[in-house]
């Protein structure tokens, strides 16, 4: 159900703690970032940091590992690769989705505010909870069904062709930026499969192996799971990889479509 104000324990309140630069530094770079601990039960407050450009990588994320290395080791956020392969540090910089480790600091124009991503519930500071998420992403049977047995006995081969097919959706780390961008998505994730997910039930839809496309199509043909998608396109631009969530969701309802007539 769709809730239109925040919950009480949910709003920033109080004032956040500050933690300034080291007194010789030259350039520095002021980071708000939106902290939460529940453990408190206090509610959320914005940090400021102030980080010394001229020691610190180039990365948002180079930035927030400086803070929690020597400012405060309290601070909690997700992250892996720092190569924007693992999908582990999306978070909202400067009211928008993205990886915290391709995000330039440089490219983000005064204080730079940082928040977890939107409409998702926080566990703590910086870390949404994905249990939901990837529920979905259970749901769509995310790997290749078949009922046939290899034509060689070994594996399925494909063309280079249909392996073509998969450029665009293979690329997806599942970091949620264009699901939590979504507002379709905000308001009905609980029946809505969001972006995201309909992404990657295109993926094995469009894989010329896969030989359950009736069952998968069967699942996704509802008012909510597909068809609360009203193509406003916020998930291909909030795509860090550069992929349209938006036009794979306009292929399942082709081939909803085409399979009706
Ligand atoms: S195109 Fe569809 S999935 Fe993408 S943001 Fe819009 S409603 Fe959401
Ligand atoms: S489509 Fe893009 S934004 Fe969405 S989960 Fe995949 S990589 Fe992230
Ligand atoms: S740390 Fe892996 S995508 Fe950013």
């Amino acid at each position: 159900m769709a809730e239109f104000t925040l919950p009480k324990n949910s709003k920033i309140s109080g004032k956040g703690m500050k933690h300034a630069a080291p007194a010789d530094a030259k350039r520095v770079k002021k980071f708000e970032v939106y902290r939460y601990d529940p453990d408190k039960g206090e509610n959320p407050r914005y940090d400021t940091f102030e980080v010394d450009l001229d020691n610190c990588g180039p990365m948002v994320l180079d930035a927030l590992i400086k803070m929690k290395g020597e400012q405060d080791s309290s601070l909690t956020f997700r992250r892996s690769c720092r190569e924007g392969i693992c999908g582990s540090c999306s978070m909202n910089i400067d009211g928008k989705n993205g990886l915290a480790c391709t995000t330039a600091i440089e490219d983000v124009k005064g204080t730079v505010r940082i928040t977890p991503l939107p409409h998702m519930e926080v566990i703590k500071d910086l870390v949404p909870d994905f249990t939901h998420f990837y529920a979905q992403y259970s749901s769509i049977k995310p790997w290749l069904q078949t009922v046939t047995p290899p034509p060689s006995g070994k594996e399925r081969l494909q063309s280079p062709a249909d392996r073509e097919k998969l450029d665009g959706l293979y690329e997806c780390i599942l970091c949620a930026c264009c699901s939590t961008s979504c507002p379709s998505y905000w308001w009905n994730s609980d029946k809505f499969l969001g972006p995201a997910i309909l992404l990657q039930a295109y993926r094995w839809l469009a894989d010329s192996r896969d030989e359950m496309t009736g069952d998968r199509l069967d699942e996704l043909e509802d008012p909510f799971r597909l068809y609360r998608c009203h193509t406003i396109m916020n998930c291909a631009n909030a795509c860090p990889k550069g992929l349209s969530p938006a036009k794979a969701i306009a292929e399942i309802k082709k081939m909803e479509a085409e399979r009706i007539v």
